[in-house]
C-alpha cells in the first residue's frame, strides 16, 4: 500500500497510529500481500449505533451509548436528531442522548439530510410519520436514487401524508398522531423497512405487526437489532412464528402504548466491517488475525458460516451479551481448505449476508469451483448497484465472472492488479482493497475515501496488519 501524506482515523484499538494513506487524489494504491497478522478492533456496529441514537431520542431520560459508530452514516443520524431538537453530548465514542420521550421532538427548521445513509432515512421516516409537525428527508445522489416506496406505502396506510412523486427522496412527511396500527407483510426481507414500521407503530393506539417473508426455519429473517433494542428500552414487543406452506413466517408486534426508558448501551464491533479483514486473513496463507469485541447477533453471523463453507479456518468465542446483543472474539488462521463443488448462496441466506456479498465475491476468486449468488437482486438497490460494481471491477482484474439479474457466478481466478472504482460505495471500496491484496501487481481504487461511510480508518488498520 502506498504511504503518502494524508492521515486516517483510528477506530480505537491495539494499533499504534503510525500509518498514513493516500486517498485524496489519485486513488488508493494496494499491492499484493503475503499475510495479515495482528489483533484489532473494528468500529462500533453501524446498524446498532443508528438504532441506539434514534431510540434514545424518543425515550425518556438519558441514554449513554459507548463505542458509538464513528462512521459518516451515523454522523448523519446524529445531525438529523440534533435538528429535531435532541440534545446530544459526545466525548470520543461515548454519547449521551437526553431523551425527551415520544412526544419531545421539535419541528426542524431545515431539511433533514441523511447523506448516504438508507438506515437514517428509513428509520427516521417511521418516527417522523408519527409527529405533529411536517418535515422533509433528503439525501445524497446515491440515496436519492434508492427505492422509498417500500416505506411510503405502509406509512401512508398508517395515515401519514407523504409527498414523493417518484417514490424516492426527498420525502415531505406530514405526520399524524395517532397513526393507525397496521399488519404489514414485507414483500422483501428488509430490516430497514421492518424497523420503520415498528417505530411508526409506537405512535398508534393499537398493535402494529410486521411479518417477514416466509423462510425455511423459524426466527427473524433480517437483522433484529430494532426489536431487541426496543425490548431493552421497555417497549411491548412480541415475536411469533407461524407455519406457512413448507416454511415459517416470523412476525414482530409492537404496542402503541409503549413508553421507552433511556439506559446504557454498549455497541459491539461491526461484524460487517470485520468481514473485510476476515476475508483478507482467510485468503492469505500464514495470516493470523484476532478481532476483539465483535457483535455476534445470530442474524448477522451467517457470514462466518459462509466463510467456513469456503474453507476458512475461523474460531468464534462468545464472551458476553449486552442489551440482547452477544459479542466476542473472532480468530482467523490464513488459508482456505479445498472445498468440493461450487458454493451456492440463495434466498435461504441472502438477507443475512447482504452487506458482505461483495467481499465474499472477492474471496470466491480463490476457490477451486467458485461461488454462485442468486436471489440477491436487492444488491442492485444498495449504495451502488453492487452486482454491476462487483462484476465490473472483477472483470477489470481479469476474473472469470458471469452477471445474472439477481446475482453472479465467480470462478477461480488469478487476479491481476488494475484500476477499479468504488462507485461511491463504501463496501465496494473495501472489498476491492481486499482484492488488491490477493492480486498480482498494483490495484488502484478510485474514490476509496467513501470507506469512511461505515469504517473510518479502514485503510490504516489494513496497512498496520498487512505484510
Ligand atoms: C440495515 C439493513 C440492510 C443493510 C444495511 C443496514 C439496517 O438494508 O443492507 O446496510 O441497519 O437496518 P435493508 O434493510 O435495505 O436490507
Amino acid at each position: 500500500m502506498s504511504r503518502t501524506s494524508c492521515s486516517v482515523q483510528e477506530p480505537g484499538g491495539f494499533l499504534p497510529a503510525r500509518h498514513s494513506a493516500n486517498v485524496l487524489t489519485s486513488g488508493m494504491r494496494i499491492t499484493q500481500a503475503r499475510n495479515v497478522r495482528g489483533k484489532v478492533r473494528v468500529p462500533g456496529d453501524k446498524s446498532i449505533s443508528h438504532r441506539a441514537a434514534i431510540i434514545g431520542s424518543i425515550a425518556e431520560g438519558v441514554t449513554v451509548i459507548s463505542n458509538f459508530g464513528t462512521n459518516a452514516d451515523c454522523a448523519s443520524t446524529l445531525a438529523c436528531l440534533s435538528k429535531l431538537g435532541i440534545r446530544i453530548e459526545r466525548e470520543g465514542t461515548i454519547l449521551r442522548i437526553f431523551g425527551p420521550g415520544k412526544d419531545g421532538l421539535s419541528a426542524p427548521s431545515d431539511v433533514l439530510d441523511c447523506g448516504n445513509s438508507g438506515t437514517t432515512a428509513r428509520l427516521l421516516a417511521g418516527v417522523l410519520a408519527g409527529q405533529t409537525f411536517a418535515s422533509t428527508i433528503a439525501g445524497d445522489a446515491s440515496l436519492s436514487s434508492r427505492p422509498m416506496n417500500r416505506i411510503i406505502r405502509p406509512l401512508q396506510e398508517m395515515g401519514a401524508v407523504i409527498g414523493s412523486p417518484t417514490g424516492t427522496l426527498p420525502l415531505a412527511i406530514e405526520g399524524k398522531r395517532p397513526l393507525a396500527p397496521i399488519d404489514h407483510r414485507l414483500p422483501v426481507a428488509s430490516a430497514q423497512v421492518k424497523s420503520c414500521v415498528l417505530l411508526a407503530g409506537l405512535f398508534t393506539e393499537g398493535t402494529t405487526s410486521v411479518s417477514e417473508p416466509p423462510s425455511e426455519s423459524p426466527g427473524p429473517v433480517s437483522r433484529d437489532h430494532t426489536e431487541q433494542m426496543l425490548k431493552a428500552f421497555g417497549a411491548e414487543v412480541t415475536e411469533s412464528d407461524a407455519a406457512v406452506g413448507g416454511g415459517s413466517e416470523h412476525t414482530i408486534s409492537i404496542g402503541g402504548g409503549s413508553t421507552l426508558e433511556g439506559g446504557m448501551i454498549e455497541v459491539p464491533g461491526d461484524i460487517s466491517s470485520a468481514a473485510f479483514l476476515i476475508a483478507a486473513a482467510a485468503g492469505l496463507e500464514s495470516s493470523s488475525l484476532q478481532i476483539e469485541d465483535v457483535g455476534l447477533n445470530p442474524t448477522r453471523t451467517a457470514v462466518i458460516e459462509v466463510f467456513g463453507m469456503m474453507g476458512a479456518s475461523i474460531e468464534v468465542e462468545e464472551h458476553r451479551s449486552v442489551g440482547g446483543e452477544p459479542l466476542g472474539r473472532i480468530s482467523v488462521s490464513g488459508g482456505l481448505e479445498r472445498v468440493p463443488g461450487t458454493i451456492v448462496l440463495d434466498e435461504s441466506v441472502i438477507a443475512n449476508v447482504i452487506d458482505e456479498l461483495p467481499v465474499l465475491a472477492v474471496l470466491a476468486t480463490l476457490l477451486e469451483s467458485g461461488i454462485e449468488v442468486r436471489d440477491a437482486s436487492e444488491l442492485r438497490r444498495k449504495e451502488s448497484d453492487r452486482i454491476a460494481a462487483v462484476v465490473a471491477n472483477l472483470k477489470r482484474m481479469g476474473a472469470d465472472v458471469e452477471e445474472y439479474d439477481d446475482g453472479f457466478r465467480i470462478g477461480r481466478s488469478d487476479l491481476k492488479g488494475a484500476a477499479v472504482n468504488s462507485f461511491g460505495d463504501h463496501r465496494i471500496a473495501m472489498a476491492f482493497a481486499v482484492a488488491g491484496l490477493f492480486a498480482e501487481g498494483e490495484t488502484v481504487i478510485e474514490g476509496a475515501e467513501c470507506a469512511d461511510v461505515s469504517f473510518p480508518g479502514f485503510f490504516g488498520v489494513l496497512e498496520n496488519i498487512v505484510s
